[in-house]
């Protein structure tokens, strides 16, 4: 192979075909049996690491490209799709910046930068970019999906189903658009809504297998239970993908409160458990990130409210995710006047705060995804506990590793300090569950 091939050479045209019909193993064999060092060989590696879920090593070779031809879009966007690949959405989105700046008129850039201003729970941004394009005639079911999806994150109920309507209208068979739909659904139109609009989502082409949990779910939690069965023998056995919902909702089911609440959406569940926690106490929030859900929490206590977070992400690793996923740069959030955020891991941050604040916990708010964070948060608040206090988990239901994280933690603290509790409110699109602390130490 000579140093002089060019991009055009008929070697880089076959790589090219390889990648195409995404043969990255061949390509990735080829290309470093074959091509000489350079910019082309880096770029193409890397687009076929990445392909190959490799995004690591593709990461290693997009950027020695990059330091050769700092303006190739096609490196930018590769790079973009690497660090979304490798979750690491805070990176992703800088990638998507610059691909949008070498590329603006690309199609389906509006609604890449809007995904991953989403995945960096940047909902404003997203839904402003959305927005715009729109606005510029843009209709792709791409940036409709992204409007809708950041809708509802934003807590935008109404706004939200409107927007997953006006996505169905165009494409009646999209899947995730009926998916998204009856979670925003449930408040406005309720569960028997939701499960019909699930059950349109599992007969579109393509539809995610995972739907079935949901419906599973939603029988067994409106306690419909033979035909929630029926579901699980047909449709969840033993399915990876489909069981840990449906055993995870099964845990809960005898701690159900005779009045337990289904939600679909994050803000309206946290705004139920707000009003719903009635002893007087600290309100508190651990998991801040761009400050989404504490909106809310501040919004409705009527109180001054406590952010806790690192603002660098997990302390540590968590499940495919590296350690520092989910940070924001250590830029804090834009919160509401009766908000005060306290920055540092919670081990350092939590001992001074409880010492200079003395008395029970009415509510918190766990949502720091990891074992470790919410065995040290409950451990911490243990004695500030009382009867009436309420906890919400915003991971407690739905992942892969359920019962190693807030489920284990709470099950630890529930049997270490003799509580009884029950759970008033659900969200299985959100994974989200809300506890009532009944008793605790003997106290009730
Ligand atoms: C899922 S995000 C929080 C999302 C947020 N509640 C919202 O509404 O978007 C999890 C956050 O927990 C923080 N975190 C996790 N474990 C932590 C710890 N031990 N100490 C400090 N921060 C932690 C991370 O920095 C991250 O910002």
């Amino acid at each position: 192979m000579t140093a002089d091939l060019t991009e055009s050479d008929s070697f880089f045209a076959d790589i090219r075909a390889l990648l195409a019909a995404r043969r990255h193993r061949v390509a990735i064999r080829r290309l470093k049996e074959g091509a000489p060092r350079g910019v082309t060989r880096d770029r193409l590696l890397g687009l076929a690491y990445v392909g190959h879920r490799a995004p690591t090593t593709g990461l290693l070779h997009l950027r020695r490209a990059l330091a050769v031809a700092p303006d190739d879009a096609e490196v930018a966007q590769a790079l973009a799709l690497a660090h979304q690949a490798a979750n690491a959405p805070f990176d992703a989105v800088r990638w998507f910046e610059r691909l949008a700046r070498l590329t603006p008129n690309a199609p389906g850039i509006a609604a890449a930068l809007a995904g991953a201003y989403r995945r960096d729970a940047r909902y404003r941004d997203a839904l402003a970019l959305a927005d715009r394009a729109i606005a510029r005639g843009v209709s792709d079911l791409d940036t409709l999906f992204e409007r809708a999806t950041c809708l509802a994150c934003l807590g935008r109920d109404d706004d939200a189903l409107a927007a997953f309507h006006a996505l169905l209208a165009v494409d009646p068979e999209h899947a995730a658009g009926w998916f998204g739909s009856h979670a925003q659904a449930m408040h406005r139109h309720g569960a028997d809504e939701a499960l019909r609009r699930l059950r349109r989502a599992t007969r579109c082409g393509g539809a995610n297998g995972k739907y079935w949990a949901f419906i599973c779910a939603l029988l067994l939690l409106t306690g419909r239970t033979a035909e929630a069965e029926a579901v699980a023998v047909e449709q969840i056995g033993d399915n990876p993908k489909r069981r840990p919902l449906v055993d995870g909702v099964r845990a809960l089911l005898p701690h159900l409160a005779p009045d337990h609440r289904l939600f679909g959406s994050s803000g309206r569940l946290l705004r139920h458990a707000v009003a719903q926690a009635t002893t007087p106490g600290l309100v508190l929030e651990f998991g801040v990130r761009r400050g989404t859900s504490l909106e809310h929490i501040a919004d409705a206590a009527g109180q001054e409210v406590h952010g806790f977070d690192s603002f660098e992400g997990l302390p540590e690793g968590w499940v495919n995710t590296p350690a520092g996923v989910l940070t924001t740069g250590r830029q804090l959030p834009d919160v509401r006047p009766n908000a005060r955020l306290h920055v540092g891991w919670f081990d350092d941050s939590l001992p001074p705060f409880l010492a200079a604040h003395p008395g029970p916990v009415r509510f918190v708010n766990i949502d720091s995804d990891i074992y470790s964070s919410a065995r040290t948060v409950l451990t911490a608040l243990a004695d500030r506990f009382r009867p009436g206090s309420v906890v919400v988990f915003d991971e407690y239901i739905g992942n892969h590793s359920w019962r190693e994280d807030e489920h284990r933690a709470f099950q630890e603290f529930v049997a270490a300090h003799r509580v009884a509790y029950d759970c008033f409110a659900v969200s299985p699109f959100t994974k989200q569950v809300a506890f009532r602390i009944r008793a605790i130490g003997g106290a009730a």
